[in-house]
């Protein structure tokens, strides 16, 4: 049975996110599925309960103003649309400030961050947890977003999920999207904050564009997919490759760079290194990665997605 709390009851909501749980959250715009955005394994988590078979980019919520700009980079631009409209229904994707504890499951291994500062209950639950939450809606993959704690209970009643009882959502529709970049502003999905808003505040005209191909291999960034060649479902690895394993026996007889993404066998744990394991990997300089086989079930579908496109053939500028 999912579990509902009252908004007093900030204790509960501390303690659950502390735990690296996920919370069931309002915001103006829908609920969100909340977790910790510096702990892998609670986004890990999220993918898990939403049963999403893609680690697409998750946003991540902020208190305030000051909170964002530790994880992103903001321009004028940027800081003259936070300004007018933050807390409210305004994401802004902006480049990923270097160093930032955000784990790289939320950012889906992007050089660039996805940053919104909601307001009322989300505001004061990041505010007391001091850190910034990854909140994806609060609806199982594939069905519709919901706008009433009603609505988070009954798509997750047999979890044990906590869900805080809120108010119903003002919007009901997601946030605008804005991506700032050389002064130019792309907008990657429209919302309540309009085009002739932004261009108001900011002077500058927005283009529309799908966030879509973000994801399409020829727009991997480095540490989004290696430079070595992935070889997938693969037991063993020759000296010279890298073995990228996954469970208890893995150690096996390789004597060359090894990473085991869980020696437990867990999913979660799995995808939570999936990006570290990459990297650290290929930092060996090594030609090619040998990649062990990974159930192909719940986070599993996410991971095998992930390493499917890491491996596809890429244009070699834009790797
Ligand atoms: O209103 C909202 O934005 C709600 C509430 C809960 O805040 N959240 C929400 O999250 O709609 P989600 O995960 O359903 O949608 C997030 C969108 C995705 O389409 C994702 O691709 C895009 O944001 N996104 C996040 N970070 C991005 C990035 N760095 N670059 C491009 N797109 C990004
Ligand atoms: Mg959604």
């Amino acid at each position: 049975m999912a579990v509902q709390v009252s908004p007093s009851r900030i204790d509960i909501v501390l303690a659950t996110l502390g735990k690296g749980e996920c919370i069931g959250m309002p915001t103006e715009t829908v609920y969100g599925l909340a977790a910790d955005a510096s702990n892998g394994e609670a986004v890990a988590g999220i993918f898990e309960m939403k049963g999403r078979p893609r680690f697409n980019p998750l946003i991540a919520h902020v208190s305030d103003q000051g909170m964002a700009e530790r994880y992103g980079v903001f321009s004028e631009a940027a800081r003259k649309l936070a300004n007018a409209f933050w807390p409210g229904p305004l994401t802004l994707v902006l480049p990923l400030k270097q160093g930032s504890t955000i784990h790289p499951l939320v950012t889906a291994g992007l050089g660039t961050i996805g940053l919104r500062c909601p307001q009322g209950i989300a505001h004061d639950i990041i505010d007391a947890f001091g850190r910034p939450l990854a909140a994806p809606s609060a609806n199982r993959s594939g069905r519709i977003s919901p706008t009433r704690s009603s609505h988070v209970m009954a798509e997750f009643e047999n979890t044990s999920l906590v869900v805080i009882d809120g108010p119903d959502c003002d919007h009901g529709i997601e946030s605008t999207i804005a991506k700032i970049a050389n002064a130019q502003i792309t907008i990657l999905r429209p919302g309540s904050v309009t085009a002739d808003m932004i261009k108001q505040v900011t002077g500058i005209k927005p283009s529309f564009h799908s966030g879509d191909d973000i994801q399409a291999p020829g727009m991997m960034k480095s540490h989004y997919a290696p430079e070595a060649q992935l070889i997938l479902n693969q037991n063993d690895a020759p000296e010279a490759a890298g073995l990228l394993a996954f469970g208890p026996q893995s150690n096996g007889s390789h004597s060359g760079p090894f990473y085991n993404l869980s020696e437990r066998g867990d999913l979660r744990e799995a995808a939570a290194n999936l990006y570290d394991g990459m990297k650290t990997l290929d930092a060996a300089n090594i030609g090619t990665i040998h990649v062990q086989p990974i159930p192909r079930d719940g986070l599993g579908l996410a991971i095998n997605d992930r390493l499917n496109r890491a491996a596809a053939p890429r244009e070699g500028s834009e790797k």
